[in-house]
């Protein structure tokens, strides 16, 4: 089963909007016309209009990095999915552990949002990982694997096609510390199993990508590891040199 690698820059809450413009139009600017990778890139949401009307979304998908789990209504505040795919965007990362940890994101509502974002037929990107705490005490499995089962109760084998899900151990994002590769595809072929289970063989299509300072250091051995379909990438993602690295991770 080929799988097309998919390297997802998550800006998090950096940028202006001429700073995202910037950005996005220089990841573009730096890719082949046939590049072999996916690329997409996820700007703050009132940057998302502007990057959309200059970026070539054949060359460089645009993505949200959260949304709410309603259409529309009385929810003060909330950007829904379907307002995502108005201003064009193909991906929504749903439950960042920044947002588990701090804004109280919970299985139940990752559950919503990625429904509401199929819904709008655009693609979930959701994020699983454990806490140090988590790993130390032998529960990095049994957490990553409630994650899914609760994101993705509910989901057909159809909604699974365009599903991706980002492991991102909380305990190596931001921090410089990655997982070896060696610890990375035990837990993407732990979470391929799970999707085995879930959706049968769709699973083999389906790409899960490693998040947790992904550097253009450190990428090839991590991209090239059998189940590690991509990357889901923070820090350096900020600099479009070293997101094009990653991007092309076979040539360093
Ligand atoms: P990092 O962030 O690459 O800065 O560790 C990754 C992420 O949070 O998606």
């Amino acid at each position: 089963m080929i799988r097309k690698k998919f390297v997802c820059g998550n800006w998090k809450l950096h940028k202006t909007v001429a700073e995202s413009v910037e950005l996005a139009l220089a990841v573009e600017r730096g890719l082949l016309a046939a590049e072999p990778v996916e690329v997409a890139v996820a700007p703050v949401f009132t940057a998302l209009h502007a990057v959309a009307e200059k970026l070539d979304p054949a060359k460089v998908a645009l993505a949200a990095q959260d949304c709410f789990w309603e259409d529309e209504g009385a929810w003060t505040g909330e950007v829904s999915a379907r307002l995502l795919a108005d201003v064009g965007c193909r991906y929504v990362i749903i439950a960042h552990s920044e947002r588990r940890q701090h804004c109280g994101e919970t299985d139940a509502s990752a559950n919503r949002k990625v429904k509401a974002v199929l819904r709008q037929g655009l693609r979930p990107i959701l994020c699983v990982g454990e806490t140090l705490t988590e790993r130390d005490g032998d529960r990095a499995f049994s957490v990553v694997q409630r994650q899914l089962a609760g994101g993705l109760a509910g989901l057909s084998a159809g909604d699974a096609e365009q599903l991706v899900i980002a492991y991102e151990p909380v305990w190596a994002i931001g921090t410089g510390r990655t997982a070896t590769p060696d610890q990375a595809q035990t837990m993407h072929h732990f979470i391929r199993s799970k999707l085995l289970e879930l959706f049968g063989d769709v699973a083999n299509a389906m790409r899960i990508q490693y998040g947790g300072s992904v550097k253009p250091e450190n990428a090839r051995q991590l991209l090239e590891q059998p189940d590690i379909d991509g990357a889901l990438v923070g820090g350096a993602a900020l600099k479009a040199d070293d997101f094009l690295r990653i991007v092309k991770y076979r040539n360093t």
